[in-house]
């Protein structure tokens, strides 16, 4: 499927199907108005019949209109003039490709750019519609199918009504499409059933990416005998009761041209399957704990958009892959295990591994003096109850990268919501016979674990993102949801500081 940008002859495009946007009390959109005066009026003509009166999201196909070489015109309800937002624009655009999906239409030409959002100017109105458009496109069952599905358009085209708009609905283009790289390999590997993507199966992609970017991106991978070497003790135990060991991919990206020389390491937890160990999950909806490597994802999916796009940045990628099992060899309550910072651990509960696993990459990241490390994890059931699936949790030692990131979070729309690291949390962890114990008492539990990985942090500008509610969905439309690749990809193209103007 390719994309499209130009200032098209509407009349004369022989594509499939042409889309243009109507208004309630009869208002036709720039395009719709030009195509009306083409055909003399009949798409006026039709819509004082009363088939569609401009609502969201109602639609009204026409074969055959008169002096149109194009084979059809849809015309679809953009409500109030003036009044449309993000939200009802992507309600449109979902309408609009359910209906084209329901016809044999290859070729498209959407005259969408013109309609007007509030704060959003041509490269955003660019970026939101090819977003929303290769989201609803997204086919869940072709990551696991062996049924080949072909795809269902060939060629999207956007109008563009100014031609000095060119250049940043392009970039706008080039931008989105990078990042809907990234989103859908998160979602695909995301969406792997744990049989097949284990922490092996994360290393191969990892290494496959140096092929990939070769210029680029350079990958080690580091195994369990490493880290014993290491003292990755924390992280070592939680895949002790696995069959599968441990590997954690270091995925660096440089680009020579580096504008800005800070490193940025982004750690994601990989555990590819969470049974919780011996302190064992109940098993309503336990294969659900395949996700417990969206934070992976997201890193390896972030990285992808860093180097399709050439991001002039330094960027060390973790995915921290790894299996929390029970078994004869499986840690248990009890043990206390001594993490790579030194600090010392008791484990009251093996279901909370994430933050055993951080603990020592976090330590580990060090080696790479990065000055900004940001974590994403699925990390506890509590950020669900506090945020739902809305926002993921923010955790921050740092108001620069907090708000840094809550920019890039509102400039996508990729909800974050920042909860507290108060020094009272310390009380949480207590044990009387280790330096800390991996669970709080009971209240507050997304902080604590926040609060747990606040212990091993070193000297740089750190954020922890909990995606545990927004890595995906279980109920309707089940499956990855590519959160928060888009956020994480913003904020470096932000730090990339190359598109400040838009
Ligand atoms: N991976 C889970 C967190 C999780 C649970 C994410 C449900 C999404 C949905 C994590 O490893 C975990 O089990 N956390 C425990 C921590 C508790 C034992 C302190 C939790 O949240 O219940
Ligand atoms: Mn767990
Ligand atoms: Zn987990």
């Amino acid at each position: 499927m390719k994309f499209l940008i130009d200032n098209y002859q509407l009349n004369t495009q022989c594509v499939d199907c042409i889309i243009v946007g109507i208004f309630e009390q009869n208002q036709l959109s720039i395009s719709a108005k030009y195509l009306d005066q083409c055909t003399n009026g009949y798409i006026l003509s039709l819509i004082k019949l009363g088939d569609i009166s401009g609502k969201i999201g109602q639609t009204l196909l026409l074969y055959n209109t008169p002096n149109i070489s194009a084979k059809r015109i849809l015309l679809v309800g953009c409500g109030e003039k003036s009044n449309l937002n993000r939200k009802n624009f992507k309600k449109i655009l979902i309408k609009s490709i359910k209906i084209l999906k329901k016809n044999s239409i290859k070729n498209i030409l959407y005259c969408f750019s013109e309609l007007y959002i509030k704060n959003i100017n041509i490269y955003w109105m660019v970026r939101i519609f090819i977003k929303n458009i290769t989201e609803s496109l997204y086919n869940i069952k072709k990551v696991n199918s062996l049924i080949e599905r072909n795809e269902n358009f060939e060629l999207i085209c956007l109008h563009i009504l100014d031609k000095c708009d060119f250049i940043k609905a392009e970039l706008g283009l080039n931008h989105a499409l990078s990042i809907d790289k990234g989103v859908r390999a998160a979602k695909d590997i995301s969406n792997l059933p744990p049989n097949i993507c284990n922490p092996l199966y994360l290393s191969k992609k990892s290494q496959r990416l140096s092929q990939k970017y070769t210029d680029n991106i350079e990958v080690e991978l580091i195994n369990d005998k490493d880290m014993q070497k290491l003292g990755m003790n924390a992280y070592l135990a939680v895949s002790r009761g696995s069959k599968n060991k441990p590997i954690m991919s270091i995925i660096k990206y440089s680009n020579n041209q580096i504008k800005n020389n800070k490193v940025i390491a982004l750690i994601g937890k990989g555990v590819t399957f969470d049974s919780g160990g011996i302190s064992i999950k109940p098993s309503y909806r336990m294969h659900e704990m395949k996700y417990d490597m969206c934070g992976a994802a997201s890193v390896y999916g972030s990285m992808i958009m860093a180097a399709d796009l050439k991001l002039p940045l330094t960027i060390i990628g973790i995915l921290a892959g790894c299996e929390n099992m029970p078994g004869g060899n499986a840690f248990r309550p009890g043990d206390v295990l001594t993490t790579m910072s030194g600090k010392t651990v008791e484990i009251l509960n093996t279901d909370a591994e994430g933050r055993l696993v951080l603990c020592d990459v976090l330590t580990y990241v060090t080696k790479f003096s990065p000055d900004i490390v940001i974590d994403i994890a699925t990390l506890t059931g509590a950020c669900v109850v506090a945020l739902g699936s809305y926002a993921s949790g923010l955790f921050s030692n740092d108001k620069e990268l907090s708000s840094q990131l809550i920019h890039a979070s509102v400039q996508t729309s990729d909800k974050i919501w920042q909860l507290p690291l108060f020094r009272e949390y310390k009380k949480e962890l207590f044990s009387n016979i280790a330096d800390l114990s991996n669970i709080g008492k009971s209240e507050a539990g997304a902080s604590t674990a926040a609060f747990f990985l606040s212990q091993f942090i070193g000297k740089y500008q750190w954020a922890h993102l909990d995606i545990a509610g927004t890595a995906w969905r279980s109920s309707i439309k089940t499956g990855a949801t590519g959160r928060p690749v888009e956020l994480l990809c913003q904020f470096l193209l932000n730090q990339s500081k190359l598109f400040n103007e838009f």
